[in-house]
């Protein structure tokens, strides 16, 4: 056996740390393959086909190929097989051909999917989001309050306001999401709404959530509060109600509140600001004593770290960058919550991990 010597050692480190420093260098081509995917519509075509499609049946399909460019379809599909994304499976003929099926990460980029993830990749990777990275170093030594305004002039939310299609896009990936976690939220959850006669979503947005947490339970009384660019024109029903407003002034009088992916918006001064206009809520109109009910990010403990829920902290930290890079927000561990429940004088919380990267958090006067 070959004796192994300080100087191969040393190779062999510099070359892993070379191959560290490549994966990551590249590692937006990950994202933006997936997004080609998209754009050509490759999960809904493959869908579509009902059995495994080879890559001619592919090329053939894809809408407005250029001709010339189909020969270079199966590199772009080969990374996304080894993203997880597609799989071979053998077709049952006679030449034995290989063909692409989905996976579970891409039936949930199909668009009829309710639970789709698309909409909210598209808004994550649409270029006027993806600008605010490209100034991220800039954005650090200058004084502007978040990398969007460095990047785009005006604050996400100001801009939302002010481009319809950008509204939109944010809207609807912001609906997309709220479809999952109101799906998880009424089957898993149904005990947190028990004995509550109303319920205010601060930051509701279009209120998909609102609306399928009425419609599950037909007996409480849901109002949607957002800016009034968002909810103006929108039409409730027997017990939903849009409110354009603004949650730093003033929230309805409610027994409880559902705040989802709003506090990560926010620095801690500003959440404070907010859950204090959410107590005084809860305790004009509460029977039972109300609640605010937080969905969002509780940071894992890094010291809890191991290999199997490593890429899951990952991607919570990948949710901190985009909030700061966006919002100038921020995601929280448990003692940076509790700090803020504190500040806004509230006596209690209880964390319910039920959304995987997610937790519902309820919060207690
Ligand atoms: C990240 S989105 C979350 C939307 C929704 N809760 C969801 O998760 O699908 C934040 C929402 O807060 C709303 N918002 C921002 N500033 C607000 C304010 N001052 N008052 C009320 N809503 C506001 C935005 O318009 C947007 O709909």
């Amino acid at each position: 056996m070959d004796k192994v010597n300080a100087n191969d050692e040393h190779v062999h480190e510099l070359l892993e740390a070379h191959a560290h420093v490549w994966n990551h260098m590249f590692s937006f081509i990950r994202s933006m393959s997936l997004k080609c995917a998209i754009d050509l519509g490759i999960p809904d075509i493959i869908q579509n086909h009902g059995k495994p499609m080879t890559i001619t049946e592919l090329v053939t399909v894809l809408p407005k190929l250029n001709p010339t460019k189909a020969c270079d379809i199966h590199r772009l599909m080969r990374i996304l097989v080894h993203s997880g994304f597609f799989s071979y499976r053998k077709l049952d003929n006679a030449a034995q051909e290989v063909g692409y099926v989905l996976t579970n990460a891409s039936r949930l980029l199909l668009k009829n999917n309710p639970l789709s993830v698309t909409p909210l990749l598209k808004g994550v990777l649409d270029p006027i989001f993806i600008k605010s990275w490209l100034v991220l170093g800039t954005w650090f030594q200058n004084d502007d309050c978040d990398p969007f305004v460095t990047a785009n002039g005006k604050r996400a939310y100001d801009y939302c306001g002010q481009d319809p299609s950008i509204r939109n896009l944010f809207n609807e990936g912001m609906a997309s999401d709220a479809r999952l976690i109101a799906s998880v939220l009424i089957d898993k959850c149904k005990g947190a709404f028990e004995g509550l006669g109303s319920l205010v979503d601060v930051g509701g947005g279009t209120g998909t959530v609102a609306k399928a947490i009425a419609d599950a339970f037909p007996h409480l009384d849901c109002t949607v509060l957002d800016l009034p660019h968002v909810v103006d024109g929108l039409h409730g029903g027997n017990n939903l109600k849009y409110v354009g407003g603004n949650m730093f002034e003033a929230v309805p009088a409610t027994d409880a509140v559902i705040l989802k992916w709003i506090f990560h918006n926010w620095n801690d001064e500003e959440c404070v600001k907010i859950l204090k206009q959410c107590k005084e809520a809860i305790s004009d109109g509460g029977k039972v004593g109300g609640k605010v009910m937080i969905v969002d990010i509780v940071v894992m403990d890094e010291e809890k770290v191991n290999e199997g829920n490593s890429k899951s902290l990952e991607t919570q930290l990948f949710y901190d960058m985009l909030m700061m890079a966006v919002h100038a927000g921020r995601e929280r561990r448990e003692e940076e919550w509790a700090k803020l429940f504190c500040a806004a004088g509230f006596n209690g919380y209880k964390i319910i991990p039920v959304f995987g990267l997610r937790s519902l958090i309820e919060v207690y006067p």
